[in-house]
């Protein structure tokens, strides 16, 4: 059995589903069969934590409806978002022979949609794809709206294509296997859709997010879509990102630095460092006079009683001083012309884009933050 609920992304010649719900995967042939041209077959690329819980379940779903699957398993983690494991994907993938009508599934989290979306993208110049995200994070966000990619030495995202997905399914009966920390992490982003642009669902968030994390499949489901519902309509608006659809990095710029500052490494995850980033944001908009100082406060307060990190102070061990944490993220991507870009609130759910922010307003913020 299965129960879905659809957002539709209205990209004309590019528009898809993403469906959102329970049994996606063991009926996973029923939804991709209206894909496929010539062959009854596809290739499934994944890494080894997800082949491990739910391959055979994938396999079955195809299974059931005719369909043939070979299988690509990479190593889990950020590394593998990298040129070695590119050439290998789509190397393996010729060997295949994979052909232009073919279907690619990218099943995993953010690395391996990125990774497979990229090599779909570059693949016969453009194989069709569908998205099996496995993470809440990448149910939320990467596996919507196109954007593939690997890092390179000089740094994250910065090679990669605008390619859409076929199909996106968002199975939240995967969310289960997640350990607790990659959920919340993965809450980061939900929480960011509320403050961006819908009050009323970070209401119900705050009074709802606990619940949803210890388990509730129906509140999991509802913040999942309200989440692809909002995303979808941003990338409708600003789909290569030439305005709007910058909303979306709300808490970016201060998590870019974190990250970078944190090594990548197991100390800040990226959905940690949208959580402290989206406190941050609200904190300067307050103190620009954009925004209520009981703002930042509600915003830190959800956070806090999700058992999150909200502020710099709960990330462990040292960071670079202020002056030169603000360095850092002159040199980020979002750099647009020079300038540091934010996503500033008037706000809950009320953000905008600036490029107005005066550099020593930061430095001060970065520098509270640091102390307290
Ligand atoms: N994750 C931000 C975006 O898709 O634009």
């Amino acid at each position: 059995m299965h129960s879905y609920e659809k957002v539709h992304v209205d990209l004309k010649d590019r528009a898809y589903d993403v469906l959102i719900g329970r049994g996606l995967v063991a009926n996973a042939g029923f939804f991709v069969a209206p894909l496929l041209k010539s062959k009854k077959r596809v290739c499934v690329v994944c890494d080894d934590n997800v082949a491990a819980l739910h391959l055979s379940a994938l396999h079955d779903g195809l299974k059931a409806s005719g369909i043939e699957m070979a299988c690509l398993s990479l190593p889990a983690g950020e590394s593998t978002k990298s040129w070695k494991y590119f050439e290998q994907t789509v190397e393996w993938l010729l060997k295949e022979k994979v052909e232009r009508n073919d279907i690619i599934i990218a099943f995993g989290g953010g690395v391996i949609g990125d990774l497979v979306g990229f090599a779909a993208a570059s693949l016969r110049r453009g194989v069709r794809f569908v998205q099996i995200p496995t993470s809440l994070l990448a149910q939320v966000d990467s596996s919507v709206g196109g954007k593939t990619g690997i890092n390179s030495p000089s740094g994250k995202n910065l090679i990669g294509a605008f390619h859409q997905p076929s199909l996106v399914l968002a199975d939240i009966t995967l969310l289960g296997t997640l350990k607790e920390r990659d959920f919340l992490s993965g809450y980061g982003e939900v929480q960011k859709y509320g403050l961006l642009g819908d009050e009323a669902f970070f209401e119900w968030l705050e009074e709802n997010g606990p619940a949803l994390a210890a388990g509730d499949m129906e509140k999991r489901q509802y913040a999942v879509k309200r989440s692809v519902e909002m995303k979808a309509e941003i990338v409708v608006r600003d789909e290569t990102e030439q305005g709007d659809r910058a909303l979306l990095n709300l808490g970016h710029t201060f998590c870019h630095v974190l990250e970078s500052a944190t090594g990548y490494s197991d100390r800040l995850l990226h959905g940690e460092g949208v959580a402290i980033g989206c406190v941050l944001a609200f904190e300067l908009s307050a103190r620009l006079g954009l925004c209520s100082q009981e703002a930042p406060s509600r915003v830190r307060e959800h956070i806090k009683s999700m058992g999150m990190k909200c502020d710099i102070k709960d990330i462990a061990g040292e960071l670079p001083d202020a002056e030169t944490l603000v360095d850092m993220m002159a040199q980020d991507k979002k750099v647009l012309d020079g300038q540091l870009r934010f996503i500033l609130a008037r706000g809950l759910g009320e953000s905008f884009v600036t490029s107005d922010v005066p550099r020593e307003a930061v430095v001060r913020l970065l520098k509270d933050a640091l102390a307290f």
